[in-house]
């Protein structure tokens, strides 16, 4: 595996290979590996010659009061896991390459960025959507694969591309689970033994109302009750919120009908952790 640290050595590496007509398959990181990337990373490999991954902790998708300083960073290790799903490449650009002192561009996607995460995280998308188009023209990729976990990121990021006619394929990997539910993220390191038994709230609570959708519920106001209830119930659980919204639009729907997604953030201790279900009934 090659490690680029300059962003001129990433293009070059681009051009090289589009050169040799080879494809580009890119996954965005921001470090601290888990199964769940690795599954990314694994999928874009079964669409693309040669295989890209980014680790950067983007400091702009970072609200003042949330965790950039203690965001959990393990190198070698990731180094190791990146070598287990033979990854050719290994971005790794810093802060002063990336947001020199007079950088001033940003990007933004109106509307879909406003609900769910957006409405805790009001400049969150704006960091997300600026680094992905920076690392884009970076890495020059033919297709991204991005986690189905950050539903509301894919939707944005698809809008974006399409949007800005950019030439990149995205595609979306299935959410990756611990064996007793809890979907797998970074953070969930930051989680105490209490905290790690009421995390598995989010999947059972999901799991709970997807069981009465399919015997015949339909009010979405009931489905979040029952969600907000259970999770309630775990003692150092706070929600966020819980919706239930249209897939495009991302707005709030009254019944469930057709696509729909659900979904929640709650902290858990201090530790903010997101979760979704995708139904169509
Ligand atoms: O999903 C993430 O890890 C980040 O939001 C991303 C896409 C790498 C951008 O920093």
């Amino acid at each position: 595996m090659t490690i680029i640290e300059t962003i001129s050595e990433m293009q070059h590496y681009a051009d090289h290979w589009r050169q040799q007509g080879k494809t580009i398959g890119f996954v965005p990181t921001m470090g601290y590996l888990h199964e769940g990337h690795l599954s990314l990373m694994r999928l874009a490999k079964t669409r693309a010659d040669v295989l890209v991954v980014s680790i950067y902790v983007n400091p702009t998708q970072f609200g003042a009061n949330e965790d950039l300083d203690t965001y959990p960073r393990d190198l070698a290790r990731d180094q190791r896991l990146l070598e287990s799903v033979e990854c050719d490449v290994l971005f790794l650009p810093n802060d002063a390459i990336m947001y020199p002192p007079e950088y001033r561009t940003y990007v933004t996607v109106e509307e879909l960025t406003e609900n769910l995460c957006g409405t805790s995280r009001p400049r969150h998308f704006r960091g997300v959507t600026t680094i992905v188009t920076k690392l884009f023209h970076c890495v020059k990729p033919h297709v991204a694969v991005f986690g189905q976990k950050d539903a509301q990121q894919a939707l944005i990021i698809k809008r974006m591309t399409a949007d800005l006619n950019m030439d990149v394929e995205i595609i979306i990997g299935e959410i990756v689970r611990e064996a007793d539910g809890v979907a797998m993220s970074s953070r969930n390191v930051y989680l105490s033994p209490a905290e790690r038994e009421d995390a598995r709230v989010l999947s059972q609570s999901l799991q709970k109302a997807q069981e009465a959708i399919a015997q015949g519920e339909r009010s979405t106001a009931t489905l979040i009750e029952m969600i907000r209830t259970m999770i309630a119930q775990k003692p150092t659980t706070t929600i966020d919120y819980v919706s239930i919204v249209e897939t495009k639009t991302l707005h709030d729907v009254a019944q469930i009908e057709g696509e729909v997604l659900i979904a929640l953030a709650v902290f858990v201790g201090k530790t903010r952790l997101i979760d979704n279900a995708l139904i169509r009934v």
